[in-house]
């Protein structure tokens, strides 16, 4: 089992998740963050942080799209373990439909 980030991450960005997670498997996009599924250990202490309630466990339906994209991406971009402001326009973009077709963004964020 492992947590995922979702889409309702992107295009807010607000990493309250990551100063909690205590094996730092967040990875930051340059608008959106993705837990490495074999790094996260489970504990469920990032669920609770999220603002946007972006963060679920891939034990819900229709999870496996997420734990790839999840396992992908965080190949590709950094580790991040400091929360940083969230994204200007975080409060407008939280809860809008189809975000990932709309504003995903697959370039690396800075990471830090
Ligand atoms: Fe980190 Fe725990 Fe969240 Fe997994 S469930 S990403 S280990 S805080
Ligand atoms: Fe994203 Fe929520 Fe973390 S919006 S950056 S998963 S606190």
């Amino acid at each position: 089992m492992t947590y995922v980030v979702t889409d309702n991450c992107i295009a807010c960005k607000y990493t309250d998740c990551v100063e909690v997670c205590p094996v730092d498997c967040f990875y930051e996009g340059t608008n959106m963050l993705v837990i490495h599924p074999d790094e996260c250990i489970d504990c469920g202490v990032c669920e609770p942080e999220c603002p946007a309630d972006a963060i679920r466990p891939d034990t819900e339906p229709g999870m496996e799209q997420w734990v790839t994209f999840n396992r992908e991406y965080s190949e590709k971009w950094p580790v991040i373990i400091t929360q940083k402001d969230p994204l200007p326009d975080a409060e407008a973009r939280d809860g809008e439909t189809d975000k990932l077709e709309k504003y995903f963004k697959p370039e690396p964020g800075t990471g830090g």
